[in-house]
């Protein structure tokens, strides 16, 4: 616990005191490269903090809505499509990703977000037999 309690207390105010950040806006422009030099490993930490942070944050909220659908006819409650088995010649591919600019069929549109996410769908496809 000294150690943690030392880091926190000692070790990183001591290393942001001697950090040359200039106390005003002109101090900037009169840095040496030796000055530049010693802050980018701060400026690496705090934007890999935040890059981090930012999608972590990005993540959760689109794992969290809860919703499947991003997009497709979102001003109705139930999005309910009937498709006549006469209507199809040979077989119809219908999409289950809900990414389709096509819908209800699918367009290829769950390449990119399995990628994008690591998913794994892909369409349902119909297939029609004509009969003999
Ligand atoms: S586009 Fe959605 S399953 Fe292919």
């Amino acid at each position: 616990m000294y150690v943690v309690s030392n880091l926190v207390k000692v070790t990183i105010p001591n290393y942001l005191s001697s950090l040359p950040i200039p106390d005003s806006v002109g101090g900037w422009f009169r840095l040496g490269v030796k000055d530049w030099l010693a802050l980018i490993p701060p400026t690496v930490v705090v934007g890999g903090i935040s890059y981090y942070s930012y999608q972590t944050i990005k993540k959760a909220r689109e794992a969290g809505s809860g919703q499947i659908n991003p997009c497709i006819r979102k001003d109705i409650n139930k999005v309910v499509d009937f498709i006549d088995i006469e209507d199809i010649t040979e077989k119809a591919s219908l999409c289950r990703c809900w990414r389709s600019k096509n819908w209800p069929y699918c367009d290829g549109s769950h390449g990119p977000h399995n990628k994008e996410t690591g998913d794994n769908t892909g369409p349902v496809v119909v297939r029609h037999k004509p009969a003999n």
